[in-house]
């Protein structure tokens, strides 16, 4: 009884966070009717009936600067080896982010290449696509959610461990900037290209975790 009156109680809550959101765009209402469709079925429905985001992404990478922006995040091979991948999976689904795409991948020469193409004129070039084509698999992901790809980077931290917050995944778990665990996209077009290489559409999930609500609203 107590249960039922909670989660109805909950399901109202939810709903009204986001109607009083003031959303600007179809997405974001998209959501808020399915919440509150979801709620008004009762408590074992709002707990097993999965509610789709009904607008399609606008593009592979979501919408930048709204909750369906994407990154993508490599877990490289040290991070594998290491075996700190569920680690480093839950600081983003803790944070509040959704995953949309999980896999392992052991990159051929050609892709690390043009994964990191922008590099190629560095000194360490060579080196880092032996790195990441070391023969261990990289753990390669989608992540989804509001201003995900500049908190990916902030989560992450900075490029030398040395330098990175202590707080921060490289700033946790790597001291040397050749061995620096994991990969966040830099920018919504590094995303785009990044996600694309990675994956194909089909590889990408569309579902909204129940939670949302509770995530994205400001009030
Ligand atoms: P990432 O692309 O892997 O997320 O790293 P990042 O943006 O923080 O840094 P970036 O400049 O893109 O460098 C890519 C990766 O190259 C290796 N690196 N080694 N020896 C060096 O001086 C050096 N500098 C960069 C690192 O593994 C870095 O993450
Ligand atoms: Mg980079």
């Amino acid at each position: 009884m107590f249960a039922r009156s909670f989660i109805r109680q909950t399901g109202r809550q939810a709903t009204r966070a986001f109607s009083t959101a003031r959303a600007s765009n179809n997405s974001l209402r998209n959501v808020a009717f399915g919440v509150g469709a979801a709620a008004a079925l009762g408590a074992t429905a709002l707990a097993t009936k999965p509610v789709h985001l009904d607008a399609p992404q606008s593009t592979i990478a979501g919408t930048e600067g709204t909750f369906s922006e994407r990154s993508f995040v490599m877990i490289k091979p040290d991070g594998v080896s290491r075996q700190i991948v569920g680690k480093i999976i839950s600081r983003f689904e803790e944070r509040g982010y959704k995953l949309v795409a999980v896999k392992t991948v052991t990159p051929s020469k050609e892709l690390a290449k043009e994964h990191y193409i922008d590099l190629a004129a560095r000194p360490f070039y060579p080196g880092l696509v032996e790195y990441i084509t070391s023969g261990t698999p990289v753990v390669a992901l989608v992540w989804e959610g509001k201003d995900v790809i500049r908190q990916g980077r902030r989560m992450v931290g900075a490029t030398n461990p040395l330098q990175s917050d202590p707080g921060s995944i490289r700033g946790t778990y790597a001291v040397s900037v050749g061995r620096n665990i994991i990969h966040a996209s830099d920018s919504f077009e590094s995303a785009t290209k990044e996600i694309g290489l990675w994956f194909n559409e089909k590889e990408l999930s569309n579902y909204q975790p129940i939670a949302w609500p509770w995530i994205f609203s400001d009030n």
